[in-house]
C-alpha cells in the first residue's frame, strides 16, 4: 500500500501539482520541508540583527526609513515562513525554542559583523542578491504554502537588493574614503556570500531527495555560478574589484570562473565558531525575554475577549 501511495505522490510531483497541507506525504518529505523552512525562517529573524545594528547610525533620515522598512520586512518573512512550517504539523513555539537554545541552523552569512555603513550596501546588494537567486526557484517548489510564501518574499527581496546596490553606487562615486569603504565591504562579504548557497554538490546530502521532490530546482553549485555571473559585472560597473585573483571570464563556457572557497571557514561557522555566532544568539535571547510582556499582554487580551464572548 505504501509503495502505491509513494508512486502516486511522486507522480503528482512529476506532473507539477502542488502538495497541500492535508494531502498525504512521505514522512521524509515532511521532515525535509520542516528542516528547510524552519532554517529559512530562523535566517530571516537572525538576519534582522546585523542590519538592525545600523538603524540608529544611518547617515540620513531617508536611509534610516528605508533600512527600518527593510528590517521589518525580514521580520515579516520570518513570520510567514514559521506559519508555512506550522502547516506541516510543527508548533511555532518548538521552532523558536530550537533557535533560542542554539540547536537550530540558520544561514551562515548572518554570523559576520557589520563594521561600517558600506556593509549595509553590501548586504543588500550581495546577501539579498544571493537570497533572491536561491528563492526565485523556490516560488515553484512542490509544497504549496512554501511556494506561495516565496512570491511576496522575493518581491520584497528585490527591493532590498536595489536599495543595497544604490547605497554601493553612491559610495563608489563618492570620495576616496567612501570608495575605500565600499571596496572593503565587498572584500569582506564576497566569500561568505558564495558560501550561502551551501556545500558543493558532491557534499550536499539533501540535494538528491530535494531535487526528486522538486523542492530544489537547481543545485547549490548551479545557483552559486548564476550568482557569480550576475554579480561580477555589477561590481565592475561600480569600479570595484573582487577579492579573488582566480576570477576570470571563461569565453568557452560564458561563465565567470572563480577560485577555491574556504570550506573550513564555512564548517567553522556552522559549528558555531563564526565571528558573531555567540553574539547573535545572545541578542536573539535578550530580545525574546524583553518581548515577554507583549506575549503575556496578547494572551491576557485574547482570554478577556474569549470570556466576554462566552458571557
Ligand atoms: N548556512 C547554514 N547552513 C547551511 C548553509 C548555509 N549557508 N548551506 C547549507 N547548510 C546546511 C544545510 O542546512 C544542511 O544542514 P542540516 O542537514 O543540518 O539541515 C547541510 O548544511 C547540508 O547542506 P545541503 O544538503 O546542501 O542542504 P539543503 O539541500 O537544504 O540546501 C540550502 C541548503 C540551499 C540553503 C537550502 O536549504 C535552501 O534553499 N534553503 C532556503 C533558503 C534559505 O534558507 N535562505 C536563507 C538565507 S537568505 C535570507 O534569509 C535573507
Amino acid at each position: 500500500e505504501d509503495a502505491g501511495r509513494l508512486g502516486a505522490f511522486q507522480a503528482r510531483i512529476d506532473a507539477e501539482q502542488k502538495i497541500e497541507p492535508n494531502d498525504w506525504m512521505p514522512e521524509a518529505y515532511r521532515r525535509t520541508l520542516i528542516r528547510q523552512i524552519a532554517q529559512h525562517a530562523h535566517s530571516e529573524i537572525v538576519g534582522m540583527l546585523p542590519e538592525g545594528n545600523w538603524i540608529t547610525r544611518a547617515p540620513s533620515l531617508r536611509r534610516k526609513a528605508a533600512l527600518l522598512a527593510k528590517v521589518q520586512d525580514e521580520g515579516g518573512h520570518g513570520l510567514y515562513l514559521y506559519a508555512a512550517a506550522e502547516t506541516l504539523g510543527v508548533a511555532r513555539e518548538t521552532l523558536v525554542e530550537q533557535l533560542l537554545s542554539g540547536g537550530a541552523k540558520y544561514s551562515s552569512i548572518f554570523n559576520y559583523p557589520t563594521l561600517t555603513w558600506a556593509d549595509i550596501g553590501a548586504i543588500g546588494w550581495l546577501v539579498d542578491g544571493a537570497a533572491i537567486m536561491n528563492q526565485i526557484p523556490l516560488c515553484r517548489c512542490s509544497y504549496g504554502p512554501y511556494a506561495r510564501a516565496m512570491i511576496r518574499v522575493c518581491k520584497e527581496e528585490s527591493f532590498h537588493q536595489r536599495q543595497g546596490y544604490e547605497i554601493m553606487t553612491v559610495l563608489a562615486r563618492g570620495t576616496t574614503a567612501q570608495r575605500a569603504m565600499a571596496q572593503d565591504a565587498l572584500d569582506r562579504w564576497w566569500w561568505p556570500c558564495l558560501m550561502m548557497f551551501g556545500p558543493p554538490d558532491g557534499e550536499s546530502q539533501h540535494s538528491d531527495a530535494s531535487t526528486r521532490w522538486k523542492i530544489k530546482r537547481f543545485s547549490n553549485d548551479e545557483l552559486r555560478q548564476k550568482f557569480v555571473d550576475a554579480t561580477v559585472p555589477q561590481g565592475h560597473y561600480l569600479g570595484l574589484s573582487f577579492p579573488d585573483p582566480a576570477l576570470r571570464f571563461d569565453e568557452a563556457t560564458s561563465h565567470w570562473h572563480y577560485g577555491a572557497i574556504d570550506w573550513d571557514e564555512f564548517r567553522a561557522v556552522l559549528r558555531g565558531d563564526g565571528p558573531c555566532n555567540r553574539d547573535r544568539l545572545a541578542a536573539r535571547n535578550r530580545a525574546h525575554e524583553n518581548g515577554a510582556w507583549v506575549r503575556e499582554a496578547a494572551l491576557a487580551f485574547a482570554e478577556k475577549r474569549r470570556r466576554k464572548a462566552a458571557a
